[in-house]
């Protein structure tokens, strides 16, 4: 980590409670923060009496901290172990300021790929009319699941009361962001380019665009957003290309997920398989 950025951080790892507000609007517009010009990162527009009214350091303000973003404060740890698939604790009604989506994006193309192509593109649709429309396939996609051997519902029977339970939260969750998906303020695609169908190529692919994907989906929880990988759509990939103006046959597409604020910032750690399950020394012993 670049030692100012560790700086910033360790900072903020010792006052996590004070990233959880939201500066009141007022305040805000004073400054002139709900301009968007205003969150120009190279000059910052605060004076110092700003920053101690908004509870921000010059480091922080001079970094680009704008005064409407939430940070949490967590570790890398617990980001990397709460960063859940949000369904049903996505805020619709809060509006995500497309400088967070770019600061997350940042980050996200930090991530490896092969070859060190950065062939990656995330595209953002905010528009209410392209964010119906895309949810429109994905639910679909998602009555289509309903009905086949891999829905969530059906894979746990069997496994023990726990994970029957867990299937069934999952599955409730799932029905709740396909009948919803269409109010979030944003949904996020990443894409990546050089379709191709040879197996090997498609690896490579994958490898580099899920890791800068899921960087983005990290940085969001920190930010305080919610996320949810879904790919129910991609059974109409090719209209959800139309729609957005994705060229379809150099560009494939890997996720669907809607990007919104969570209601509360709380989220624990997930039940999993045995770790022992899923570990081989020296040779597969599974
Ligand atoms: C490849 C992949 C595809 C997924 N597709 C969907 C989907 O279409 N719809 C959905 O609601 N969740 C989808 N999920 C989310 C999973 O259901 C979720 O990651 C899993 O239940 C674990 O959630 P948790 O981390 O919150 O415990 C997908 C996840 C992955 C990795």
């Amino acid at each position: 980590m670049h030692p100012e950025a560790a700086s910033v951080a360790a900072s903020k790892r010792a006052r996590p409670a004070r990233y959880a507000w939201r500066a009141p609007v007022t305040l805000l517009r004073d400054i002139g923060a709900d301009n968007p010009a205003e969150h120009d990162r190279t000059e910052p527009k605060m004076s110092e009496d700003d920053e101690t009214r908004l509870g921000l350091s010059a480091d922080e303000t001079r970094l680009g901290l704008a005064a409407d973003e939430t940070r949490l404060g967590l570790s890398a740890d617990e980001v990397l172990q709460t960063t859940r698939a949000v369904r049903k604790r996505l805020n619709f009604d809060r509006p995500v300021p497309e400088s967070v989506l770019r600061e997350c994006v940042e980050i996200a193309v930090q991530a490896p790929t092969g070859s060190n192509m950065q062939g990656w593109h995330f595209v953002f649709v905010t528009e209410r009319d392209k964010i119906e429309a895309i949810s429109a396939l994905y639910k679909q996609g998602f009555d289509a699941y309903r009905n086949s051997p891999v829905y969530a519902g059906r894979v746990g029977s069997g496994l023990g009361a726990q994970r029957e339970a867990q299937q069934a939260r999952v599955t409730s969750s799932a029905e709740f962001l396909s009948e919803n998906m269409h109010r979030s303020p944003v949904l996020f695609l990443p894409c990546i380019t050089g379709r191709t169908d040879d197996a090997r190529m498609m690896v490579g692919q994958a490898g580099s665009i899920i890791p800068a994907a899921w960087s983005f989906m990290l940085a969001a929880r920190e930010r305080g957003l919610g996320t949810c990988w879904t790919t129910l759509h991609l059974g109409y990939e090719r209209e959800a290309a139309e729609i957005l103006g994705i060229p379809y046959d150099n560009v494939r597409q890997y996720a669907l997920s809607p990007v919104a604020y969570t209601v509360g910032t709380d989220f624990k750690l997930a039940t999993r398989t045995d770790l022992d399950s899923v570990m081989s020394w020296n040779s597969w012993s599974r």
